[in-house]
């Protein structure tokens, strides 16, 4: 399917490793001009290169820290009237709830709410003028199935799942559609990261509790990082033109709810 995108302009925030390089390539595969981002240097031109490789369209990086004004400002001076917008930025640190004062929630609820906010008051109305956006939010199957020792995951996420509710309805008869891309163990380091976290809080060999957490999962595997890119790119597509305002689960089957 062409999903008719191609001399459209993206920025993928965070998008040098994982999902967010993911979907980068994914768009870039498409034909969009993608603007990645990340603050390590090196592994974001290593990404700019491996896009590069399958894409004939612009690939350009820009080394800012998403969740500070001055790496927005960076990456808005980039490509000021992107197409698209994907937010994201890295995950807050897994731990105990008693264990975090002020500081660790202001750090999550800026990296994981405002950031994303502050992205979309900057560009949802220039997207609305020119009567073409979408913009794709990746949060997290937390949102929907809270876990204990992601307390400012879960917390941060779900303010910003509620304020997107209330803003994503308006622009949508200008063809600008906003949604949440929900990914629940996907095969990044960040996926890595947390199984080892629940592995070291049982005291298990991380080898044996992966297996057996997967299986227990419907998919019986981790999410791979190109399926998460390919959802997204469709969600950009012109073809999901009607798709908005939707929080949506890619788990596995994980999430056992009805809705
Ligand atoms: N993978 C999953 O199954 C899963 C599940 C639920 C939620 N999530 C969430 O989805 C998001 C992406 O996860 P992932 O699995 O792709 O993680 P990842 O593989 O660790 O990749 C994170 C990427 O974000 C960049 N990054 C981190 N902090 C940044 C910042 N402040 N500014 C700019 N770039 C930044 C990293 O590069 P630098 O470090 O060089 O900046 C890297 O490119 C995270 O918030 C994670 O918590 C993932």
């Amino acid at each position: 399917m062409d999903f008719k995108l191609k001399g459209k302009s993206a920025i993928i925030c965070a998008s040098s490793k994982g999902l967010g390089k993911a979907c980068a390539k994914a768009l870039a595969e498409e034909g969009v001009h993608v603007w990645l981002s990340a603050r390590t240097k090196e592994t974001l031109e290593a990404a700019r290169q491996e896009i590069a490789a399958i894409s004939s369209a612009g690939v350009h990086t820009v080394v800012a820290d998403v969740t500070t004004p001055e790496g927005r400002d960076a990456l808005l001076k980039a490509c000021p009237t992107p197409d698209i917008l994907v937010n994201n930025a890295g995950g807050p640190p897994p731990g105990n709830f008693r264990d975090w004062g002020q500081q660790e929630w202001f750090d999550a609820v800026n990296a994981n709410m405002f950031s994303a906010i502050d992205m979309i008051r900057r560009t949802l109305d220039g997207m609305v003028e020119r009567k073409f956006g979408r913009i794709v939010n990746i949060t997290s199957v937390a949102v929907k199935l809270p876990q204990a020792e992601l307390g400012l995951s879960n917390g941060a996420r779900a303010g910003l799942t509620g304020f997107i509710a209330g803003i994503a309805r308006e622009p949508a008869q200008h063809n600008v559609t906003i949604n949440n891309l929900l990914p629940g163990f996907i095969d990044t380091d960040r996926m890595r990261g947390v199984l080892k976290a629940k592995s070291d809080a049982t005291g298990a060999d991380l080898d044996q509790f992966s297996d057996a957490f997967f299986e227990r999962l419907p998919a019986k595997r981790p999410g791979i990082p190109d399926e998460f890119g390919a959802t997204c790119a469709f969600l950009c597509s012109q073809q999901a033109a009607y798709i908005t305002a939707q929080n949506i689960l890619m788990d596995g089957g994980l999430y056992p709810g009805t809705f």
